[in-house]
């Protein structure tokens, strides 16, 4: 009877925790594509020699994938007859990549048709975009599956926005499994890629009701951007404006000196009392501390709710669903 319980007990968990018991594995691809990673790696940098953007863009899109339904490639699916895209929701306007992720896909592709998920691409495109701008490196985990739907709404609630406090930012990342070091650790992929001016303007003046600009942003650093955005609200800044390009640990030691882009980078800092403000110290100390947990972080975030086994499908095309799936069809259990 108490083992009859304990089989019972083991199926209401995993129905609960559904596809995030099931474990991904650095192997996965290692008899059906074992060039996998050379292919990627080497997609990544080809689209880093056209655009220098191009590894910011895709670590976001792996960041906005894994936060809403787990990652499983639903920030890349386009409308569609029973789907409306994530795309569409305030968090993702502008957001920018999908052309480089079809690239990579059709190399993969060329070689290893039909076996490579797009949440596995992103997941390991990250990964290089981090390594190829001077970053960390870390074994991919792999065996993720994609959706055969996406979550607009799940988009509107999950996704973190730069106007947020501290407290909410911890909040969106508590809701995935991810705790303060991984806010902190993750936030620095902000040390790369560029942000439109319409994300941290309202810190010019005015701030929170006040008449005053934001004053954790540093007065010089203002008059700066408020040059760069005197271009209009789409016009972009670099997040870091000492090495925009280099994956380092510049982010951090920006914060200390007010010079945090959003209003979001600069609550890690600037937040009377918080835990963070030891993490952002220890990073900007230590490039080696660091690399350290943004490696672990970035594993951390790949794991959230993975597809794997027999749900979902591996999409031919990445912005759409295979066109015998059906709609509706199999993926996550909506949250
Ligand atoms: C903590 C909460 C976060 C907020 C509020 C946030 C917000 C933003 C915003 C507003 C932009 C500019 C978008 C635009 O101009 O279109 C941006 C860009 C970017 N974000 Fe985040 N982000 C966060 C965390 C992360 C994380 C965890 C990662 C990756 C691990 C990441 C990676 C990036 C990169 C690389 C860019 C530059 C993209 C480019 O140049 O196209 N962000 N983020």
């Amino acid at each position: 009877m108490a083992s009859a319980n304990a089989v019972a007990s083991f199926f209401f968990l995993c129905l609960l925790f559904g596809g995030s018991l099931a474990q991904l594995s650095e192997t996965f691809y290692d008899q059906s594509c074992p060039r996998l990673s050379n292919i990627v790696r080497a997609s990544v940098k080809k689209a880093i020699e056209t655009d220098v953007r191009a590894g910011a863009k895709l670590i976001r899109l792996h960041f906005h994938d894994c936060f809403v339904n787990g990652c499983d490639g639903s920030v890349l699916l386009e409308d569609a007859p029973g789907i409306v895209s994530e795309l569409n929701s305030p968090g993702n306007q502008g957001i920018q990549g999908l052309e480089i992720v079809d690239a990579i896909k059709a190399d993969v592709e060329r070689e290893c048709p039909g076996i490579v998920s797009c949440a596995d691409i992103l997941a390991q495109a990250s990964k290089d975009s981090v390594d190829v701008q001077g970053g960390p490196s870390w074994r991919v985990l792999y065996g993720r599956r994609d959706s055969r739907i996406a979550n607009k709404t799940g988009a509107d609630s999950g996704l973190a926005s730069p106007f947020e406090t501290l407290d909410e930012l911890k909040a969106k990342f508590a809701a995935v499994g991810l705790g303060t070091t991984d806010l902190v650790a993750l936030s620095g992929a902000h040390t790369f890629g560029r942000s439109r001016c319409r994300f941290f303007s309202h810190r010019f003046a005015n701030f929170n009701g006040t008449t005053s600009p934001d004053p954790s942003l540093d007065p010089n650093y203002r008059r700066f951007l408020e040059g760069v955005c005197s271009a209009g609200p789409d016009t972009r800044a670099n997040f870091d404006p000492v090495t925009p390009d280099v994956f380092d640990k510049n982010y951090y030691t920006n914060l200390q000196v007010r010079k945090g882009l959003l209003q979001s980078d600069q609550e890690l800092y600037s937040t009377a009392g918080a835990d963070t403000i030891a993490i952002v110290n220890s990073f900007a100390t230590r490039e080696g501390t660091f690399f350290k947990e943004f490696r672990q972080s970035m594993i951390n975030m790949g794991n959230i709710k993975p597809l794997t086994g027999n749900r979902g499908e591996i999409r031919r095309n990445c912005r759409r669903v295979n066109s015998n799936s059906g709609f509706g069809g199999e993926g996550h259990d909506v949250m």
